[in-house]
């Protein structure tokens, strides 16, 4: 049995990240799409909405489960008997901090990180781009589940009408 984890903020999950999701599916026997849940961090949505969003986004995918995690990943990924931790890489330009988190993680416990590469379609794709994007009036609804994009488009007209009363 061939556990392994996609941590990431997900704030909000993209169709980049349930590329990734579903093809580490088909590698694996179990995926957990592991939401990093740090207070410290300026968060659109809470780690409470991002869970459920990915839980929706994932449903269809039997052997994905959705968990919250803090502290340490390597200490999530003791506790759940995960082996593996998978990435996508998008360019070169994320390598250089991804090959850092995973030579760190290696050396604070047994785990291998498995890099797989963005499908291309979605190789300019981040989280915060999408927000920002979203937030000046530009169309993200192809890169964002429908559902998400709902989400996203009423959540920054809260922030929009929050900042214009203060
Ligand atoms: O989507 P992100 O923001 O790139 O995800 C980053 C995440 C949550 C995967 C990373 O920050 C993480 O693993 N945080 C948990 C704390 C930890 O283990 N830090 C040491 C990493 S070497």
């Amino acid at each position: 049995m061939r556990r392994v984890v996609c941590p990431g903020s997900f704030d909000p999950v993209t169709n980049g990240h349930l590329d990734i999701v579903e093809r580490a599916a088909s590698l694996f026997d179990e995926v957990v799409v592991a939401v990093g849940v740090n207070a410290s961090k300026n968060r659109l949505f809470s780690a409470t909405e991002r869970i459920e969003m990915l839980t929706t986004a994932c449903q269809d995918i039997p052997n994905v489960r959705v968990d919250g995690f803090s502290g340490l990943l390597t200490d999530f990924c003791r506790e759940h008997e995960i082996v593996a931790i998978v990435k996508g890489l998008r360019a070169v330009s994320d390598f250089d901090y991804e090959l850092q988190m995973a030579q760190m993680n290696s050396s604070l416990a047994p785990i291998e990180t498995v890099f797989v590469p963005t499908s291309p379609e979605y190789s300019f794709l981040a989280s915060s781009l999408v927000k920002e994007v979203a937030a000046f009036g530009g169309d993200v609804a192809g890169l964002v589940p429908a559902f998400v994009h709902t989400r996203l488009t009423e959540r920054l007209a809260e922030r929009a009408r929050e900042q214009s009363d203060e």
